[in-house]
C-alpha cells in the first residue's frame, strides 16, 4: 500500500534506498490514518516492549511518559491539547495530573486509534477528538499548552510545518508546547539499534529527516522560543520545551 501510494513521491532529502516510501503531503493523512487502523490493537503493546527495552525494562514507558508530563507540568484551570494523541496514554496522564481541574483534548486522525483511547478509563476534564492536527477546529490562543509525542518523525518535513504552526496557532502568547522525537544516543550500539530498527519501517526517510534538520530548529521556525532541550528514556528521545513569545497577536 505504502509503495503504491508513494509511486510519485521522490521527496528531497530522503535516503536513495527508501525514496519510493515518502509520503506527499497531500497523501499523508489518508495512508497514516489507513496504516493506524491496521495497527492500532497493537499500538500500545508495541510502545510497552519498545520502551521496556530502550527505558530499562518493566515501567519503561511510564517513566518515559512521566518524564513527558513533568516537561509539560498541566497545572490546575488550564486547557491542554495533544496533538497527534493516538492510543491516548500520554493524554490520559496528563489528564490524571489536572485533577479534574483543567481541560484536556487529544486530537487524532485515526479513528481506531481513537477507539482504543475510548475503551480507557478517561479522567474528568479529557475528551478525544477525531481531527487533523494541521488544521485543528479551535480559534486560535485557545490552549495554554500543547504537546506533540512520537508524531513527527513519520511526516514528511512539510507536513512537520504545518503541524508546528498549528500548535503554534492553538497556544496563547505565552503559552508553551512539548515536542517530543527520536534521538541519537551518544552510545554507539544505542545508536546502531534505533537506526536499524528505523531502517525496517516505511517511516525511515521522515525519521533521518526530522534528525538531519533537528527538532529544536524546526519548532522554533515556527515562532516558538525553545527554553530548555530534555533527554529522555536513556536518550532515546528528545524533548523541546517552547514558549510562544508573549508579543505575538493570536489571531483565530
Ligand atoms: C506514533 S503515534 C504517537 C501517538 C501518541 N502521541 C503517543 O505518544 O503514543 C502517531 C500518531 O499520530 C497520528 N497522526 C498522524 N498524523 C496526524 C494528523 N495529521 N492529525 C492527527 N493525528 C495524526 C497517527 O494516527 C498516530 O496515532
Amino acid at each position: 500500500m505504502m509503495k503504491a501510494e508513494n509511486e510519485e513521491a521522490r521527496a528531497g532529502g530522503a535516503d536513495a534506498n527508501h525514496a519510493n516510501r515518502v509520503v506527499l503531503p497531500d497523501h499523508y493523512a489518508a495512508v497514516y490514518a489507513r496504516i493506524y487502523d491496521h495497527l492500532a490493537r497493537f499500538y500500545d503493546p508495541f510502545v510497552r516492549s519498545a520502551l521496556f527495552i530502550m527505558n530499562g525494562g518493566f515501567g519503561g514507558e511510564r517513566r518515559w511518559r512521566e518524564d513527558i508530563v513533568d516537561l509539560i507540568d498541566p497545572g490546575p484551570g488550564e486547557h491542554l491539547v495533544d496533538l497527534c494523541s493516538g492510543t491516548g496514554t500520554l493524554t490520559i496522564l496528563m489528564a490524571e495530573k489536572l485533577k479534574g481541574y483543567g481541560e484536556i483534548t487529544g486530537i487524532e486522525i485515526s479513528e481506531a486509534q481513537l477507539r482504543v483511547a475510548n475503551r480507557k478509563h478517561l479522567p474528568p476534564g479529557l475528551t478525544f477528538v477525531h481531527g487533523d492536527a494541521r488544521h485543528a477546529t479551535y480559534p486560535g490562543g485557545h490552549f495554554d499548552k500543547a504537546v506533540i509525542c512520537a508524531a513527527l518523525h513519520e511526516m514528511p518535513r512539510e507536513t512537520r510545518k504545518m503541524v508546528l504552526a498549528e500548535a503554534f496557532r492553538l497556544v496563547r502568547p505565552g503559552g508553551r508546547l512539548v515536542a517530543v522525537e527520536h534521538n541519537i544516543p551518544g552510545e554507539w550500539h544505542k545508536a546502531l539499534f534505533i537506526n536499524a530498527f528505523e531502517y525496517l519501517t516505511p517511516e525511515y526517510p521522515t525519521y533521518k529527516d526530522l534528525l538531519e534538520s533537528g527538532l529544536q530548529n524546526e519548532v522554533e521556525a515556527v515562532g516558538f522560543s525553545t527554553l530548555e532541550v530534555r533527554m529522555t528514556a536513556s536518550e532515546y528521545f528528545q524533548m523541546v520545551l517552547a514558549e510562544k513569545p508573549d508579543s505575538c497577536d493570536t489571531s483565530p
